[in-house]
């Protein structure tokens, strides 16, 4: 029996979380898996009625799960980084979740933005580090408000914490089994510590395994090949700030935030992960049935294989494709010819 944690949030996240519930319960039916969830109300709502973003018991809460599975965090009336670190960053710390994984896809049927670019050619995924970096909150501001104002912001990068992630985007590039190259993206000629940390680590994991080929770009280059010719990539592996950067732009290419799924993974035996749309809460669609429910199915797709459930994900993404290939005119929120409860039911139909 799963227990998952589910966390509407804000916007529009309620939404799209009530169709990927939608889409696993019909999952769970089909292939007997025994699950239950339990909603938690966190998010800018809470915040503005109690003045806190996560009660204290949340991440002790939390621990007792299997997966949670997040909608979206972010409110129009809170000042940007209070709830974004308060809730989202604080659960990936806390249960150190030290993976975000983010699959770039291009599914059939979908246009995306890269005019001569197809199925075949958009499919790698991006290993981002979770809980390092320029995320860290370290640093601070002095004299503030006056000419001599200093402002520091700190990127901390443990050798612990990128081995454990260069060895995570190894495996996973094995276990992918595609064309078996990682790509380190990072700045290696600007951030000479930081990263020539990042350089001699992934050499130094690399030599374990020999049968993934290894490859490095500046992260301005990668940008530059994920639209000139995504077809090079197969995983890459980034810091923190970087993979937020450059997984924005997966999304784009990818057909939008409409469809970009991730997951926040604490690989550990005993922890927890948290399953997310990339997308953000997009509050001018709140309430009105428009926006793209797809992303946060995906999510449970992801979820789903990471709890070994691999056939049942692999289900959803077919029914997914079978979707954005028949039905949908277009990923993006108002334009799709259906409203987001349509595009769940489709989904649940594609599941046959
Ligand atoms: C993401 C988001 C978050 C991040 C924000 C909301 C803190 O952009 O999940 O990519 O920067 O990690
Ligand atoms: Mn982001």
């Amino acid at each position: 029996m799963y227990k998952i944690a589910v966390i509407g949030g804000d916007g529009t996240g309620p939404e799209v979380v009530a169709e990927a519930l939608k889409v696993l319960d019909a999952v769970a039916r089909r292939r007997n898996i025994a699950y239950e969830t339990h909603a938690f109300d966190f998010g800018g709502d809470r915040y503005l009625r109690t003045g806190e973003a996560l009660p204290s018991s949340a991440v002790e809460d939390l621990r007792g799960f299997d997966a949670v599975l997040l909608g979206a965090i972010g409110h129009p009336d809170v000042k940007p980084g209070i709830l974004e670190k308060g809730i989202l960053l604080r659960l990936r710390f806390e249960l150190d979740q030290y993976i975000n994984l983010r699959p770039v896809k291009l599914y059939p049927g979908v246009t995306g933005p890269l005019a001569d670019k197809g199925p075949e050619d958009i499919d790698f995924v991006v290993v981002r580090e979770n809980t390092e970096g320029l995320y860290c909150g370290m640093g601070g501001i002095q004299k503030l408000g006056t000419p001599d104002e200093v402002a520091i912001q700190v990127s901390v990068n443990t050798r612990k914490g990128v081995e454990r992630c260069i060895r995570y985007a190894f495996e996973a590039c094995r276990a992918r089994g595609k064309r078996k190259r990682l790509l380190l993206c990072a700045k290696t000629n600007v951030l000479t510590y930081a990263h020539d940390l990042w350089e001699r680590v992934f050499h130094e994991v690399a030599a374990r395994y020999r049968d993934v080929e290894t490859d490095y770009a500046h992260v301005d280059a990668t940008c530059m090949w994920m639209t000139l010719q995504p077809e090079r990539f197969d995983v890459i592996v980034t810091d923190n700030m970087f993979g937020d950067i450059i997984t924005d732009l997966g999304a784009a290419i990818q057909g939008g935030l409409g469809i970009a799924a991730g997951g926040n993974i604490n690989p550990d035996p005993d922890g927890v992960s948290m399953f997310e749309p990339i997308g953000g809460s997009a509050p001018k669609y709140k309430g009105k049935n428009m926006i793209n429910p797809l992303a946060a199915i995906s999510s449970v797709d992801m979820m789903l294989r990471h709890l070994g459930e691999v056939a049942a994900g692999k289900s959803i993404e077919a029914a997914i494709m079978r979707v954005t290939e028949r039905k949908l005119k277009s990923l993006a929120a108002g334009r799709m010819g259906y409203t987001t409860t349509q595009v769940g039911d489709l989904v649940c139909e594609a599941l046959a």
